[in-house]
């Protein structure tokens, strides 16, 4: 059976990249396949998540690059090789620019820790969004999943879920709510539904 190829970029713990890895081996990911993983952090453990699952792993640093443009370019070139036709930014903390993201139409998904249009764009990523989130006195907060275009945040939706925020909160464990009860469930689920689309066209 014919499977949409994915890359996952990464830049830190991976636990999304994990959730990604058990939704393939559990069944949830049927349409697709996680061919390359690619960090702009060295020692990202994302990339231990992925040479544990046998996924190939490639590091792109911007430092080794002369400017943002070569970093992409080597980006742009990783997933050529594998022919990727699917890019998750699974906790990809470097924004791309409009002409990364023009290249792909449709084919980047990002998952980010708020309920968007709230506390997004940039400079929210990470706990901040969450700390953010707790300093507006927020009472729900949740994560989306969306296409990638070239406003921050700002591409089309393809799922939400909204998660809960209690008294006494800090930013970790609501940082922990919000994965385990959003993000992990329809990262997976969001990357399901756009491979079944592209690979039925
Ligand atoms: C996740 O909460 C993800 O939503 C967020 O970073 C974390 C990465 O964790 N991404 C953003 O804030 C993007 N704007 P992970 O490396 O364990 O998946």
């Amino acid at each position: 059976m014919k499977k949409a190829k994915i890359g996952v970029l990464v830049s830190g713990g991976g636990t999304n990249l994990q959730a990604l890895i058990d939704a393939q081996n559990s069944g949830i990911i049927t349409d697709g396949e996680i061919k390359v993983v690619i960090s702009n952090k060295a020692d990202a453990y994302a990339l231990e998540r992925a040479k544990k699952a046998g996924i190939d792993t490639e590091v792109v640093l911007k430092k080794d690059c002369v400017d943002f443009s070569e970093f992409e370019q080597k980006i742009i070139d990783t997933l050529t090789k594998y022919e990727i036709d699917i890019i998750v930014l699974a906790g990809f903390m470097s924004i791309l620019s409009e002409s990364f993201t023009s290249r792909y139409p449709e084919r980047i998904i990002n998952v980010h820790p708020s309920l968007i249009p709230s506390f997004c764009g940039k400079g929210f990523y990470g706990l901040t969004v969450h700390e953010k989130a707790l300093e507006y006195g927020v009472k729900v907060t949740g994560a989306t999943v969306h296409f990638v275009n070239e406003i921050p945040d700002g591409g089309k939706i393809i799922m939400q879920k909204a998660v809960e925020i209690k008294e006494g909160d800090t930013p970790e464990v609501l940082q922990k709510r919000v994965m385990e009860q959003a993000e992990w469930i329809i990262l997976p689920q969001s990357v399901q539904k756009v491979a079944k689309d592209i690979i039925s066209k």
